[in-house]
């Protein structure tokens, strides 16, 4: 079979299996090219569609801190960052941003930060419950990296309903060239089965086009995330940051991340899958490609002004242009443009409605 049958005989395989092998998953990321791309989106589209129709997802984030006692080499606030600007929110801050968010439309808040220990967990129980005693209509995300069981059922009793942590690779010898050795895949890995295992809507995710990463590994990745079943993945392009250890490293591309967006929804079609950040600082129509891909979910930001810049994971993070949440109507007219609507909804994954 010429490479391109055999693409388009495996995208129909996966549309209608859900899964394919770790060999097939990397053949079709090694013969990608802009045919089997469409085939593939035209395919990912479709399945999205007979779960969510033409809706999209909102979720306000409010990156409530910037410390973090990692060190991840990718990453511009890891710990060894010294030119980083560290801020820390306080609740009525973040209660502020909730308010401003739910007067907006928004029904999901995702308080997201580094691993930063100030935040005991008295004090995150504390911040869940009050936000959740005041929007009680709203479900509330976490993502604040690794904890232990006990931690993790202490938040979900305290009233948070998803927790998103990226498994960032799921092959350990690459995942050990991205971290300090402090860092395993194996304690991300329990990280994310006792998330499950609580009750927690999961989410997890990677890169793509992150340093020393093969096509082998993002085939890996789609093992994983078929195996592991996660309610939402998270993915976008790996972006240099200038103070970090990979500073001169190549970034990933907008049309890599969209081929394996197209991948995972035909691989867990119920997904909630966001257009990330990362994608649509690449590209400025990076979002609205992804949707077309597939995906389903935008996360606007809805931090205070004053803090965003400080946010800075990967060089020249988009933070006052059409993402912020204050400029939501221009994302819902961008998202008519192409067909598709922002709705006023919790946004759940079809299995928790
Ligand atoms: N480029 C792209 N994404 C990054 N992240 C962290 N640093 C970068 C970077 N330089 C992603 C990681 C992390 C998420 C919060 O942001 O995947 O899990």
């Amino acid at each position: 079979m010429i490479s391109i049958d055999r693409s388009f005989f495996l995208i129909d395989k996966l549309a209608q299996t859900n899964s394919l092998t770790q060999e097939e998953y990397e053949y079709l990321i090694c013969n990608q090219n802009k045919r089997t791309a469409e085939y593939l989106f035209e395919r990912s589209r479709a399945v999205r569609e007979s779960f969510y129709n033409k809706d999209v997802y909102v979720r306000g984030l409010i990156e409530f801190s910037n410390y973090c006692k990692n060190d991840c080499f990718y990453c511009g606030i890891r710990r060894g960052n010294v030119k980083a600007q560290r801020y820390r929110l306080s609740d009525d801050d973040i209660l502020a941003c909730c308010e401003e968010g739910y007067q907006l439309g928004f029904r999901t808040f995702v308080l997201q930060g580094g691993e930063d220990n100030y935040f005991t967990d008295e004090r995150l129980v504390s911040i869940i419950s009050r936000i959740k005693e005041s929007f009680p209509d709203c479900a509330l995300t976490l993502s604040f990296g690794e904890k232990d069981y006990e931690q993790y059922k202490a938040y979900f009793d305290a009233g948070a309903d998803r927790f998103l942590l990226r498994h960032e690779t799921a092959d350990s010898n690459h995942y050990s060239r991205l971290h300090p050795k402090e860092l395993t895949l194996e304690n991300r890995m329990q990280c994310l089965y006792d998330l499950k295992k609580i009750g927690y809507q999961v989410g997890t995710g990677f890169m793509v086009g992150s340093p020393f990463q093969t096509a082998g590994n993002l085939a890996q990745d789609m093992v994983f995330l078929r195996d592991f079943q996660p309610h939402m993945v998270g993915i976008g392009p790996f972006i240099s940051h200038r103070d970090t250890p990979f500073h001169n490293m190549q970034s990933g591309t907008m049309e890599q991340t969209l081929f394996m967006i197209g991948l995972i929804r035909l691989t867990l079609p119920q997904a909630l899958i966001p257009a990330t950040t990362a994608l649509g600082t690449i590209h400025p129509q990076g979002r609205e490609k992804g949707i077309l891909a597939g995906a389903n979910v935008i996360m606007p930001n809805l931090s205070p002004m004053t803090v965003r810049k400080k946010y800075m994971l990967y060089d020249n993070k988009i933070s006052t242009g059409d993402e912020s949440a204050q400029c939501l109507k221009n994302l819902c007219e961008s998202m008519e443009s192409i067909g598709y609507r922002i709705v006023v909804d919790k946004g759940d994954h079809v299995s928790f409605k």
